[in-house]
Formats: C-alpha cells, structure tokens, sequence
C-alpha cells in the first residue's frame, strides 16, 4: 500500500489536554509522508461520568446526552488503516477511555452486518505511551493488552513507542524517546 493509501487514526487517552503521550504521539507523527492522511480523536468524553453532581457548581445538573463519540469513533476506526492508541500507563495498563474504546468493540463486534472483525482484519494497530515510573519494563501489560487484542482481531501489530514523564511536558526531557519517535512509523 503507497504513503497516500494509509490513513492514520490516532487516538488520545489522556486524563489530561496535552498529555505527554499526546507529544511523544505528536513528534512521531511529524515524520509520517506528507502524502499520509492523518486523523486525532480525543477519548476522553468517552470516560465521563453519565452523571456529575453538579448542583452546588453553579451550573446545575448537566443533562446526560450523548455526543455522538461512540458513532463518530466507529467510522474513524473503520476508515483507519493505522490505528495508533495514545494512552498514558495508568495502573500498568491502558487508561479508562483507552479501555472503554476497546470495549466498544464488543459490541461492534456483534452488529448485524457491520462484520467489524472481518473489516478490522489486516489493518495495524500501534501504541504510544508514557509512563512517570522509573521501570519501563511495567508498561508490559499494557503492551500486551494492544498485542493481544491485535492478534485477535487479525490486525497486524505496528510496535510500541514508549516514554518516560511524570509533570506535564516532562516527556520532552527524554531524548531518547523523542528519538526513537523520529523513526517510529518508518
Ligand atoms: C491514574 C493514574 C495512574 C498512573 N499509573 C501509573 C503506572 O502504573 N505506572 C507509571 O509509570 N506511571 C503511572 N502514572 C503516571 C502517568 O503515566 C504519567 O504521569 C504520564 O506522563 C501521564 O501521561 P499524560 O500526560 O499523557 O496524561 C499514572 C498516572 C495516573 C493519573
């Protein structure tokens, strides 16, 4: 398949806008071909609560409504040919949005004639991660949900990206990370 062929999905399980997931993601995505089409989602909506106490905020009770991101994220996953999850390490694994997009595809999965395992097939699912301990060798887990569910799925598995940060923008100070992003998607 040619540069201009691909079509990248990337998406953010950050907690927090402008994680350091979200730059390490950015930084390796500077160097896909121009040609290659390229698309950002934010899960995070997808990890808020139906309902939030809200009555002594000022604002009062927000109705529950959905927004349309569980639809939306279906035809950008069914559109990718890359997909690329930009999820923190958050208790060793992938965080919750990260983790409530993955159970999506259980019900996918069992759409009458959407056949979304047979259309997932042979597409290549990639991970970017930060995590602020010490041991990159903790991420494993999280590495092996993404292998796993790729095996499953009959996608092929792309690689891990993988940086160390704790404050907002620390990722930044890991050289060794920004380097490897360089050459991530090559
Ligand atoms: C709920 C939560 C759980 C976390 N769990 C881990 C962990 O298990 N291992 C680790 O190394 N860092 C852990 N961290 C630290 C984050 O991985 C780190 O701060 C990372 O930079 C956050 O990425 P972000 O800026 O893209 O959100 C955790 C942070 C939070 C908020």
């Amino acid at each position: 398949m040619s540069d201009s062929e691909r079509s990248f999905l990337f998406l953010v399980g950050s907690s927090r806008a402008d994680g350091n997931t979200e730059t390490l993601a950015r930084r390796a995505a500077e160097q896909l071909p121009p040609t290659t089409d390229r698309r950002w989602l934010r899960l995070g909506d997808l990890a808020r609560p139906l309902f939030e106490d809200r009555r002594h905020e000022g604002e009062g009770p927000r109705p529950a409504t959905s927004s349309g991101l569980a639809e939306r994220l279906l035809e950008a996953t069914l559109a990718a040919t890359d997909i690329v999850v930009v999820s923190p390490l958050d208790w060793y694994s992938v965080s919750t949005a990260t983790k409530l997009y993955l159970d999506l595809w259980s019900g996918w999965m069992r759409v009458p004639g959407l056949d979304f395992l047979e259309r997932m097939r042979g597409k290549t699912l990639w991970s970017v991660t930060v995590h602020g301990g010490q041991d990159p060798a903790t991420a494993a887990p999280l590495v092996g949900t993404l292998r796993h569910t790729a095996d499953y799925a009959g996608m092929r598995w792309g690689g891990a990206l993988l940086g160390y940060g704790s404050g907002p923008g620390d990722v930044l100070r890991d050289t060794a990370a920004l380097g490897r992003a360089k050459a991530f998607f090559s």
